[in-house]
């Protein structure tokens, strides 16, 4: 497959589900332990070798731009004060000038129409697209795993990440249909977006991570409101899979849906648990908190 050069993250979203929390601030800015959701999934982006970032924000989402670059003011305080490990760590997060670009998606639409937004800027090219509600905790990353799977698919393939969940939670995602597997990947033969538990092909669910092929762009034009009344991308997938393979990659690692509380909190504590810094001291919280010594 062409190499993968460009990524999508949709941050238009509003964020009701964390009010008040997001009243003011974008949910992607949510941090998990110290990094902004976005930053996370932008360095899995990173590490899968992306080399341009797209986001498409909406209004009063201005503060992720100013998250993506320099801020003159905190590093002339910083190097004041010798704090060199802190300058050291916000120039390592910089993305290169040039390699972000921000468009805006002006009303609501829906996930497909957030993508379509981004069309002009991703051209005639596949691309991965990345949903910054969703973190995958592994070494190498999700995306890189999709990748590495992409590499012995046909060129024109779209590849999805999914995961099983249980049969009461599969009404809350897109779900795909299971055929022929294809080394690490399978060949996906439906996918239906928030299906009821009775008519869903299985109990594996789309994950928030992508790599899909340009005319996908053709169809989210023409797509018409779907579930929820908002323009879905899996309807233009499920367009798509009629001239294009489409395939399911089970990844490894493990996942958090930070769109939800639970999944927001638990991503805060496994993320916590890994790092060195502060483990030893969270573990012994946590256990204090569940009555434990
Ligand atoms: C979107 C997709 C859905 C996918 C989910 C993953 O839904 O439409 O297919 O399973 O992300 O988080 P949303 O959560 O935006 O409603």
């Amino acid at each position: 497959m062409t190499r993968i050069r460009k990524a999508i993250f949709p941050v238009a979203g509003l964020g009701t589900r964390f009010l008040p929390a997001t009243k003011a601030m974008p949910k992607e800015m949510l941090p998990v332990v110290d990094r902004p959701l976005i930053q996370h999934v932008v360095d899995e982006a990173r590490q899968a070798g992306i080399e341009h970032f797209i986001f498409v924000t909406g209004r009063s989402k201005s503060v992720i731009e100013d998250h993506f670059d320099r801020q003159f003011e905190l590093e002339a305080a910083l190097v004041e004060r010798g704090k060199k490990a802190d300058l050291a760590l916000l120039s390592q997060d910089l993305p290169e000038p040039g390699t972000t670009s921000f468009t805006r998606q002006q009303s609501p639409l829906g996930l497909g129409h957030a993508v379509w937004c981004a069309r002009e800027l991703v051209g005639n090219e596949p691309f991965a697209l990345l949903l910054p509600d969703v973190l995958v905790q592994h070494k190498s990353g999700c995306l890189a795993q999709m990748i590495d799977a992409a590499a012995s698919l046909d060129d024109n393939a779209n590849i999805i990440a999914v995961e099983e969940v249980p049969a009461d939670r599969v009404h809350m995602y897109g779900v795909v249909g299971v055929g022929a597997a294809k080394g690490k990947a399978f060949s996906i033969t439906k996918m239906v977006e928030k299906p009821k538990a009775a008519d869903a092909p299985s109990n594996l669910t789309i994950t928030g991570r992508y790599i899909l092929q340009p005319q996908i762009f053709d169809l989210l034009e023409k797509q018409t409101a779907g579930t929820g009344g908002e323009i879905q991308l899996t309807d233009a997938m499920v367009a798509l899979a009629r001239t294009q393979p489409f395939y399911g990659l089970k990844f490894e690692g493990r996942s958090f849906d930070c769109g939800s509380k639970i999944g927001f909190l638990t991503a805060n504590i496994a993320y916590g648990l890994e790092r060195p810094d502060i483990a030893p001291e969270l573990r012994r919280e946590i256990t204090r908190l569940l009555g434990g010594k």
